[in-house]
């Protein structure tokens, strides 16, 4: 397939594409926009390819048709920034976890939860070839690397992976829906914390060198994903999410110190408003992924001991899936408005593009912040 627009004009100082320049901190002549969730599930040309290849599994680990997927969005709308069509537990089987997922996209892990289902299950990094049993997963990374080389230097390409505690809420629970309902694993953190502490710490170094065979395949920026995190109090958010999402950040840096990364975590009952914001900067992470119930400019100040950290951010999904129209412009430039002349801004959604969003709704989005001049 072949990748046929890059965006309006936009071009940097450096020779690195836009997207990958600002997360680095260079100033540049507009603001990069990409959305979360933007392969896949919201676009037309995504569901005829469902027809041809019925499972994620068959769609994500086929490097053909994963690559055409990630590639939609750069066609249709001239995203600054295209992601892998993939999954955050993508690395799950080679780690000894197999999981299935069903037409409706629902989840199903044979759960671990005791010490012993863990020690006879989960592998650790020193027996895992991510680049023989995810071979799939470079494969694409490489071919999108090379493609965006020679026909859209501008397009930035993100590896992502989820975090240890998202990752552990699917292993313990076994299913879709966790968001904010994990009764397992807070059982777990209650009366078992040291298995809990266990599978976290196994699955932090199974994901930072999962995140480095992306970035050494290719993948120029990463997320990481902790969506689920928002749902802890912050005691035991302290305890089981905070130290292993810096043990990766900090993992990943050791290794790739040039490689930005950015942090999301999704709205919940303790991140909402803004309050998860400095824990995640604090991370070591190069740019926190902002969710739609905080105004940027909040965010900002919220953020004013953090002055090297970036932000990314955040449309509201339901706006844009409902619009009208007059109304995802004039709220995305009021976030352009609100980080004018700042340095380390992404636009994006707070949380991912939602299935049923019209695609005129998301290019007019993507057109709005890629005629604004900063
Ligand atoms: O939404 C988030 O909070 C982002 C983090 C996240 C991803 N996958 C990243 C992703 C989470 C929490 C998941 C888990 C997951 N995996 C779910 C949610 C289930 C739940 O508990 O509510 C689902 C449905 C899957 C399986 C899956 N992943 C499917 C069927 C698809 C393709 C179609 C679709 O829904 O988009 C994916 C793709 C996917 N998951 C991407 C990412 C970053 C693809 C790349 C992209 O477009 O961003």
């Amino acid at each position: 397939l072949l990748v046929s627009s890059t965006g309006t004009g936009a071009s940097s100082s450096s020779s690195s594409p836009l997207l990958l320049s600002v997360a680095r901190g260079e100033t540049v002549d507009r603001v990069p926009v990409w959305m979360m969730r933007q392969a896949g599930r919201h676009m037309n040309v995504y569901r005829d390819l469902v027809k041809k290849y019925p499972t994620f599994r068959q769609r994500s680990e086929t490097p053909d048709v994963s690559r055409t997927i990630s590639l939609q969005p750069l066609d249709r709308y001239g995203v600054d920034g295209v992601i892998l069509f993939s999954d955050i537990l993508t690395p799950l089987p080679a780690m000894g976890i197999d999981f299935d997922i069903s037409e409706g996209g629902k989840i199903k892990i044979v759960p671990i939860q005791t010490r012993e289902a863990l020690e006879k299950r989960l592998r650790r990094v020193s027996k895992i070839d991510f680049r023989r049993e995810c071979n799939f997963v470079g494969a694409v990374l490489e071919e999108l690397s090379r493609g965006l080389v020679q026909s859209s230097p501008e397009t930035t390409l993100i590896g992502f992976v989820g975090l240890p505690f998202t990752l552990a809420s699917y292993l313990v629970e076994g299913k879709t829906g966790v968001g904010d309902n994990f009764p397992n694993i807070r059982k777990l953190m209650e009366e078992n914390p040291d298995v809990l502490h266990a599978m976290l710490s196994l699955l932090a170094d199974n994901i930072i060198h999962y995140a480095c065979y992306q970035i050494e395949s290719g993948a120029q920026i990463i997320q990481v994903f902790d969506s689920w995190a928002g749902h802890i109090d912050d005691e035991y958010y302290g305890l089981f999410c905070e130290p292993y999402q810096r043990r990766v950040v900090q993992g990943m840096k050791q290794q790739h110190p040039d490689t930005p990364i950015i942090i999301y975590m999704a709205p919940g009952p303790y991140s909402s408003g803004g309050r998860r914001l400095k824990a995640l900067a604090e991370t070591g992470v190069d740019i926190v992924s902002v969710d739609h119930t905080i105004d940027l400019s909040i965010a900002r100040e919220l953020l004013s001991d953090y002055d090297s950290v970036g932000l990314q951010g955040n449309l509201d999904p339901q706006l844009l899936r409902d619009g009208p129209m007059d109304e995802i412009r004039s709220r995305t430039l009021t976030i352009l408005e609100n980080i004018r002349g700042r340095k380390k801004c992404i636009l994006n959604l707070g949380h991912g593009i939602l299935p049923d969003t019209p695609e005129i709704h998301a290019e007019c989005f993507v057109k709005t912040v890629q005629s604004f001049r900063n």
